[in-house]
């Protein structure tokens, strides 16, 4: 309880995500961690291990998010396709392994596709398998952070521009920035073009809260494995072994909280600075908002996206929607 109520504070760790030199990442980090509540970016989850720990989180069986949202794009395949159309400019947003989109791909079949994401070494080596197996459609990879700038080369296709968002990513940044990055989506895109997305619905905070903290560790794993690259940019000291997971569901703002917590008093230290820690107190690092379809469908609303059709699992676990730009 007393991590509840150190929590209560209003922060967004993501809302100031901009691709910053190795100095801007430094500082960012060190402000970061100076907060009163420390925090620390969650893009700095996504070095080449983060990438494939989350890879990893998505087989949980915990993980409901995945597999739900899979389950949703298989039953409602052609129905998707039917509505988003086919021969669209498939813009992937946080692509990863590319795994979701290319499942569309045979009833999409992209004119071309652009997949992006911010650790671009993972995401050379998944299209370079991709392109073998479906050397018919144009790749043109993006490693950048979309977050905030959606300005794309020329290269990629203004015609009909299909903007897939999956796995609930869009519940990585509070409402109001959540709304700011679908606008830039929406500017993004013309009267031709489209979003489908993915979003985590509100539930029993038992069942979200084991989602973000399973038996077997990987998300601990994953939320831990931060450190070490906080210290590799900041050249900080943090010992992995000084640090626990704690991943709480924030009912009042809807959403479930990541958070490093101290195991003992510890003091992390690097050039130019220092912050002690008491046990127990913690470093938060993701936010994932949890909506109502109808907060939702406000939500698009809001940015601009009109004619929305939305798909469910018999659970009512989580949502897909297609959704025209207006
Ligand atoms: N957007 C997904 C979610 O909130 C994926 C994700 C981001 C995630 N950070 C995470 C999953 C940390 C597990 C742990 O669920």
């Amino acid at each position: 309880m007393g991590l509840m109520n150190e929590l209560r504070a209003e922060r967004q760790p993501g809302a100031d995500a901009i691709s910053l030199g190795p100095n801007e990442m430094q500082t960012e980090l060190a402000l970061g961690l100076s907060e009163a509540q420390a925090q620390i970016s969650p893009k700095y989850f996504y070095d080449p291990l983060g990438s494939k720990l989350f890879e990893a989180i998505c087989q949980l069986d915990e993980y409901y998010l995945t597999r739900c949202e899979a389950g949703i794009f298989a039953g409602n395949q052609a129905e998707i396709a039917e509505v988003a159309g086919r021969g669209v400019t498939l813009i992937d947003l946080g692509a990863g392994n590319c795994a979701k989109a290319a499942k569309l791909f045979r009833t999409l079949r992209p004119q071309q596709y652009v997949p992006i994401d911010i650790s671009a070494e993972f995401l050379e080596a998944a299209v370079d398998a991709l392109r073998a197996e479906h050397p018919q459609i144009p790749m043109f990879p993006l490693g950048m952070d979309f977050s905030e700038g959606l300005q794309l080369p020329e290269q990629v296709r203004r015609e009909r521009r299909l903007f897939f968002y999956p796995g609930s990513s869009l519940g990585n940044f509070a409402p109001l920035q959540a709304l700011q990055f679908l606008r830039r989506i929406h500017k993004a895109s013309d009267a031709q073009g489209g979003l489908l997305i993915g979003i985590d619905l509100v539930k029993d905070a038992e069942l979200l809260e084991a989602a973000y903290d399973d038996g077997l560790g990987v998300t601990a794993a994953f939320n831990r494995n931060v450190l070490p690259h906080v210290n590799s940019i900041l050249g900080s000291d943090f010992n992995l072994r000084d640090w626990g997971h704690r991943a709480l569901f924030n009912e009042k703002q809807s959403r479930v909280e990541m958070h490093l917590q101290a195991l003992a008093d510890v003091t992390v230290r690097w050039a130019g600075g220092s912050r002690s820690f008491a046990a127990g107190e913690t470093i938060h690092t993701e936010n994932s908002y949890k909506y109502t379809r109808e907060r939702f469908l406000e939500l698009l609303a809001q940015a601009g996206f009109g004619d929305a059709r939305c798909w469910t699992d018999d659970k009512k676990s989580f949502l897909v929607c297609y959704a025209k730009t207006m």
